[in-house]
């Protein structure tokens, strides 16, 4: 079928509005709401017996890849290695019996991925991918397939792709926590209902569209531009800094929050707009800190919370966006919405090309 841009001036626009859809249709595969569990494909090896997670992507998809960490290792409680498949390649990657090998990938194509999938099957290693294009060569040598739902995606900066990655994801984090018998039905039962809640937060999210466009020339002036996040919105921010890097053309980097003071902090002056990305929660008053040392040098803060966050924090920024109250655990898919919505209005704001950046591939088959 024709895929066009509807009522959207470009696709990645379009895409980022989809979320909520697709990240419920990818949700639907994966979750028996009645029942309160996961339910995942069943892989042709007993997932008790993973004794270890290797996970290899490349761009976004790498940074869906350390959300997971977090998410199988405190639900699983299983040790997790991650690197971008053109490191891990090169390096001697040490793979044990009983490891199983993870593949994110939007296309199923990008070169240096599908031979770390490669690579890691010759190894002897268990082969899980999450892929959002079924006809892939990663989904056609997976030992256990996890497609997204996402729908071709056409923007070259990947955005629904990276949600329904998320939600695949932690839904795959809950089936081995439970394989392993690290969690109770109950606890399964509250990560799918929240999951389930995933799609109206996105929807609560996509809310504050016009209120980032109006921030955008406080960014679009910018040289650089600093993202900072802590535990799972780590890396977010990195997401964050991806996303403007690729369509806008202005450098920026994420960094953990509390890492800044040994170097970034030495960039900040009063043209330099710091990204923070900090729900209310465990270390929402550590990354506070860390705002209040930006600001302290003129830094120029947005801070992206929750209406708890922001009350308490918010006097510090020149401007906040509030995200809706929800779960830690769907917290990386909704705040994700607004770096998109960001890096989207300041690229357009630039005048740049936003589905098509400059020197970028949709997919990526060179190594
Ligand atoms: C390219 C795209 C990115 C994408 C990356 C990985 O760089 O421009 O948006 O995240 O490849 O692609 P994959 O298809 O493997 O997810």
């Amino acid at each position: 079928a024709m895929i066009d841009k509807g009522n959207h001036r470009h696709f990645m626009q379009k895409e980022i509005f989809e979320q909520p859809v697709v990240v419920a249709q990818t949700l639907q595969a994966y979750l028996k709401p009645l029942d309160g569990k996961v339910a995942l494909p069943i892989p042709e090896f007993d997932l008790a017996e993973v004794k270890r997670v290797t996970i290899v992507a490349c761009g976004t998809s790498y940074y869906a890849g350390l959300v997971a960490k977090y998410w199988f290792e405190k639900f699983a409680r299983v040790p997790v290695d991650i690197d971008v498949a053109s490191e891990f390649r090169y390096r001697e990657p040490v793979l044990e019996p009983g490891g199983l090998a993870l593949f994110i990938s939007q296309s199923g194509e990008t070169a240096d991925t599908l031979a770390a999938l490669r690579h890691c099957r010759a190894e002897g290693q268990k082969i899980a991918v999450v892929v959002n294009v079924p006809t892939s060569s990663m989904a056609r040598e997976a030992d256990l397939l996890l497609p997204t739902n996402a729908g071709p995606e056409i923007g070259v900066a990947s955005t629904k792709a990276f949600t329904c990655q998320l939600a695949v994801l932690a839904a795959f984090a809950a089936n081995l926590a439970r394989a392993k018998g690290k969690m109770t039905a109950e606890e399964e039962r509250g990560i799918v209902q929240h999951l389930a809640e995933a799609p109206a937060a996105l929807n609560a999210a996509l809310a504050h569209d016009e209120e980032i466009e109006k921030m955008a020339p406080l960014v679009a002036v910018a040289r650089d531009v600093l993202y900072l996040g802590r535990g799972p919105d780590y890396p977010m921010a990195l997401e964050g800094a991806l996303k403007l890097k690729e369509i806008s053309y202005i450098h920026a980097e994420g960094y953990a929050a509390g890492e800044m003071k040994h170097g970034p902090i030495a960039l900040i002056d009063d043209s330099v707009p710091v990204i923070v990305i900090a729900p209310s929660g465990p270390l929402f008053e550590k990354t506070v800190s860390n705002m209040q040392e930006v600001a302290a040098r003129g830094g120029r803060i947005v801070l992206i919370s929750d209406a708890v966050g922001i009350a308490k924090a918010g006097d510090g920024a020149v401007a906040t966006i509030e995200m809706p109250d929800c779960h830690p655990l769907i917290q990386p898919l909704v705040y994700a919405v607004p770096v998109q919505l960001l890096a989207y209005h300041v690229a357009v704001a630039k005048g740049t090309d936003v589905d098509q950046p400059r020197n970028l591939a949709k997919s990526v088959t060179v190594e």
